[in-house]
């Protein structure tokens, strides 16, 4: 028997649509995603950002600084990197890391089709097994909705 909450395939757009440095945004069973291509893979990321919830989707991909001596200035990681737009804040697209604290971004993951259709993988519940209608059984009795369930004694 399939799990009720198994891994759910939803056509968002093609590959071909995604292209390094943009955000392909779409909505996916209710939420907003952001479509991102990272070195030829493709990241799913939702459009909340773990620390005020800002649109991050909305954000600029670009790079970072990168460690380097005092005194220097090196910059690299570039279109690998989405900054959030009201605060700064970096996250690297390939994981999800913010680049200066421990929170992360929620990423799904993606599939791309031989034909080139891209898919994000989301957990759903299941279609469920059509019903059996009871024959024995009236409908279900109703309640009061002003009960409080406690019978007077
Ligand atoms: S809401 Fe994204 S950095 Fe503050």
């Amino acid at each position: 028997m399939a799990s009720a909450f198994a891994l759910r395939r939803h056509r968002v757009g093609r590959a071909d649509d995604v292209h390094d440095g943009t955000c392909l945004q779409v909505d996916v069973a209710g939420r907003s995603l952001g479509i991102f291509r990272v070195g030829g893979q493709f990241r799913a990321v939702l459009n909340h950002c773990p620390h005020e919830g800002a649109p991050i989707c909305r954000g600029t991909v670009r790079g970072t600084t990168l460690p380097s001596v005092p005194g220097t200035f090196r910059w690299g990681r570039e279109n690998e990197i989405l900054v959030c737009p009201w605060h700064g804040w970096e996250f690297a697209l390939d994981s999800g890391q913010c680049l200066t604290d421990r929170r992360r971004l929620a990423m799904f993951p993606t599939e791309v089709a031989d034909d080139g259709t891209l898919y994000v993988l989301m957990r759903g519940q299941a279609t469920p097994e059509p019903a059996i209608p009871s024959t024995d059984a009236g409908p279900a009795p109703r309640r009061n909705p002003e009960s409080t369930g406690i019978t007077p004694s």
